[in-house]
């Protein structure tokens, strides 16, 4: 099997690896670089919770090859807020209690914060729309979609 160097950014944290071939993003982010919120649910692209934001897109960690990733800068939940300091979109999924299980909250809080990153005013019809690729088999989406609402309402606030 062949094998390559890599090096990529994780969380503004610059790593230099060498994998296989075949090896997946996302078990190098999960099994390599210890990022345990980066969720295998479907492993066939078809849940989104495997997603991260990779150079400004959430793409599906599940999909790509580690050696795809190659100089890319990639964000996962680990690298989004701190306990002390959380991302707006968290703040408002917490106030909204807009979790359930909690295990598509890793992607779909990525998913919002990339969406309000590219477009701090977004429509109702625009944040179903950034979501639509994580499932959530738990909340009905209502409260996600109000949370990501409140959150683009801070953020706008805060850059007044
Ligand atoms: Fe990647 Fe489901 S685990 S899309
Ligand atoms: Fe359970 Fe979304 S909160 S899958």
């Amino acid at each position: 099997m062949a094998r390559h160097l890599v090096k990529l950014n994780v969380n503004g944290k610059d790593h230099a690896l060498v994998v296989e071939s075949t090896e997946r993003l996302l078990d190098v982010l999960r099994d390599r670089l210890n990022l345990k919120g980066v969720k295998e649910g479907c492993g066939t692209g078809d849940c989104g919770t495997c997603a991260v934001i990779m150079d400004g897109r959430l793409v599906n960690s599940c999909l790509m090859l580690a050696v795809q990733a190659r100089d890319k800068r990639i964000l996962t939940i680990e690298g989004v807020g701190t306990r002390e300091r959380l991302h707006p979109v968290q703040k408002a999924l917490m106030k909204y209690n807009a979790a359930q299980c909690g295990f598509c909250i890793p992607a779909m809080v990525l998913a919002g914060k990339n969406l309000l990153d590219h477009n701090p005013a977004p429509s109702r019809d625009d944040i179903k729309q950034a979501i639509s690729g994580v499932l959530c088999r738990c909340t009905g989406y209502y409260k996600l979609i109000e949370a990501i609402q409140e959150a683009a309402k801070e953020i706008r606030e805060v850059s007044v």
